[in-house]
């Protein structure tokens, strides 16, 4: 059976955190191991520029850690495709095809991006290439031809737009050619760790996200100063564990169920204290971290290999890349010199 191809990334704009290795990382290292996929992964450079383009070193220095980050939960180069958006310029002739089957208020109206011109106060400023970068995403995803993206849900409408531009060019200019992707979300509706303090979101402006690179004092202080439930105050009292995000991070790390399930009923009775509780966490997360870490000291070591490993990715990247940007051209009829 011919193997379906996967593809997702990343922006790289700080280390990643348990949010992106929960709601992501998990299931794409899952995914690659059960060899049923040709796996493309992702470090989307160019679009982290698009609200960072004055802030360059950021991103450079970003791509690195993630690229650490990846290897050490192990996505594997052996049997993932790792590569650098920016080294494959075909994405962006690709990009500059597609923007011409998209209006400017479809662009407008896409939700994902809608919400983040509000957080990030742009006011009259919207840089160009922010505006559009639902189209380059577009490009990164047919390029490879993928079948399927995993992603959190805030990148649905991203996909959706992927498959409208997919829709239009082949039926405008050849059925056939780009394939229509299909969005995997993450089981167990994890989707969106919340930070730390409770906040909807796990991240790096917030400071409320724990790093997969954290040392273990680091981690443990973190969770020992969670937000809890704030009408919990003696030990005694009944504990409500919904909305109670010491309770959301066992959901998503804790294994043994049936004690998680024994604990939460005993916190809802009265008797178990919140300094318990995170104890426990604070075990299930240094045991699933630990190696994690270790892996990335290892790569931490040898630099110069990861960057080979991101040198040798995006070389073949480009050869799919450019296949598919090929037989675009040729689709529109820019094929002009026949040899
Ligand atoms: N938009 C994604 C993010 O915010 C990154 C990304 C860029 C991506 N190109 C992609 C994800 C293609 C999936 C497929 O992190």
């Amino acid at each position: 059976m011919e193997k379906q191809i996967l593809l997702t990334g990343d922006r790289p704009t700080g280390k990643l955190h348990i949010g992106h290795y929960i709601g992501s990382l998990v299931n794409r290292v899952n995914l690659q191991n059960t060899g049923l996929y040709n796996s493309y992964i992702m470090i989307a450079d160019q679009q982290a520029l698009t609200d960072n383009a004055r802030n360059p070193e950021k991103i450079r220095n970003s791509l690195i850690e993630v690229a650490l980050d990846y290897l050490s939960v192990g996505i594997d180069p052996t049997k993932s495709t790792i590569f650098i958006q920016s080294q494959i310029p075909e994405l962006s002739e690709l990009t500059m095809h597609y923007l011409n089957l998209v209006t400017v208020s479809r662009l407008e109206r896409n939700p994902t991006v809608k919400s983040e011109l509000k957080e990030k106060n742009f006011n009259m400023s919207i840089p160009a290439g922010f505006l559009i970068y639902p189209v380059s995403q577009a490009a990164d995803i047919t390029a490879f031809k993928a079948d399927i993206v995993p992603v959190g849900e805030d990148q649905l409408p991203m996909i959706e737009q992927t498959r409208e531009i997919v829709r239009s060019f082949n039926s405008i200019y050849k059925e056939n050619v780009l394939v229509e992707p299909k969005a995997i979300l993450p089981k167990g509706g994890f989707g969106r760790l919340p930070g730390i303090d409770g906040k909807a979101k796990m991240s790096k402006s917030l400071n409320n996200a724990i790093y997969l690179s954290d040392e273990p004092d680091v981690i443990k202080k973190k969770i020992m100063s969670m937000y809890t439930d704030p009408n919990h105050i003696s030990v005694n009292d009944p504990g409500n564990v919904e909305n109670n995000i010491v309770f959301t991070y066992l959901d998503a790390f804790c294994r043994e169920k049936d004690k998680l399930k024994e604990m939460k009923e005993h916190y809802q009775r009265g008797g178990l204290g919140d300094v318990k509780v995170k104890k426990y966490l604070n075990e299930i997360i240094q045991a699933e971290l630990k190696p994690i870490r270790n892996n990335r000291k290892m790569y931490e070591s040898d630099i110069d290999y990861v960057y080979d490993i991101l040198k040798e990715g995006s070389i073949n990247a480009r050869e799919v890349a450019s296949t598919t940007l090929l037989e675009v051209r040729k689709a529109i009829g820019l094929d002009y010199f026949k040899k």
